[in-house]
């Protein structure tokens, strides 16, 4: 990467939450391609390190940064003891839960939805603040990302599912949705600091046991977009590396779209 590209993140590092999961993956390999440190978070200790062990294979710099970000004395101890390089991009990317319908699924799924895509980010951003503004300071720019999805922004068809249990749940694009108006309210407030906030909300990007096990699904998805195919877990790397990045300096309190343009009919 030229010194001088926008997209550069050398000398900077890169906290990706949830970053050995399917997309969390391709994510932390963008970042580290455009030259960022990147901080592999997931609560699996052994997981995030062997994710760090191999972007290091490949030339990259990485390194294990495992806690559970629902746990408010794990996530102040991590960035008590920070230490790499500035942090130029805090994402908020770690998602967990289940499926499920209106009637069938639980209150504590509606609560443990919220808690780790709403509250858990506001946790993070209170930790993360002080070395993001350390970093505005010193490269005039840093941001933060959260996770949305296209059903934050419309619903699931329930045609699309065989089984209640199978289907997209309510609370998912319901706390995704709040996601998506917490990103604002950030943007406003933090916008003060030279801090960007956005949103980047994934279309579909089935896993690969669902591309494997779910052809049908799967097609079903694929003609659901106006390009005709559901997305592949490397096409999320550009628009992570564009937010992150001084590429876009001037683009905050967006919700950024990489869904094949599923939302757009
Ligand atoms: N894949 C899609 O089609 C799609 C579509 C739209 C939006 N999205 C969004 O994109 C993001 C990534 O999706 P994905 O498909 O890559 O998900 P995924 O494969 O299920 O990965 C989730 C990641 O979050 C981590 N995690 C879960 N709970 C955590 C916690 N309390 N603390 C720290 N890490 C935690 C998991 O690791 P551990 O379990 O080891 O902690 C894992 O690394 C999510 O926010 C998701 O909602 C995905």
């Amino acid at each position: 990467m030229n010194a001088t590209s926008p997209f550069d993140l050398s000398g900077r590092s890169v906290l990706v939450t949830g970053a050995t999961g399917y997309l969390g993956q391709e994510m932390a390999r963008a970042l580290a391609r455009s030259g960022a440190h990147v901080l592999v978070n997931g609560r699996d200790k052994a997981r995030c390190a062997a994710l760090a062990d191999t972007l290091k294979a490949e030339g990259l710099t990485a390194q294990e940064a495992a806690f559970d970000i629902r746990d408010d004395d794990e996530v102040d101890t991590f960035f008590t003891n920070f230490d790499a390089s500035p942090l130029a991009c805090l994402i908020n990317n770690a998602y967990a839960g289940g499926g499920g319908t209106i009637q069938t699924a639980s209150l504590d799924a509606f609560r443990t939805s919220y808690d780790v895509a709403v509250v858990s980010a506001q946790r993070l951003i209170m930790a993360a603040l002080p070395h993001l503004k350390a970093t505005v300071a010193k490269f005039g720019d840093a941001s933060i990302i959260n996770l949305a999805s296209m059903y934050g922004l419309v619903s699931p068809d329930p045609r699309n599912y065989a089984t209640p249990e199978g289907t997209n749940p309510p609370f998912y694009g319901a706390a995704k949705a709040a996601l998506v108006q917490y990103t604002r309210y950030a943007a406003c407030e933090l916008g003060g600091d030279g801090i960007r906030v956005n949103a980047l909300a994934p279309g579909p990007f089935p896993q690969t046991n669902v591309q494997r096990d779910a052809p049908e699904f799967v097609a079903q998805l694929a003609q659901k977009t106006p390009l005709g195919r559901v997305g592949k877990a490397h096409e999320i790397g550009g628009p992570v590396v564009f937010l992150a990045s001084p590429a876009s300096s001037f683009v905050t309190g967006s919700t950024l779209r990489a869904d094949g343009g599923w939302t757009a009919w």
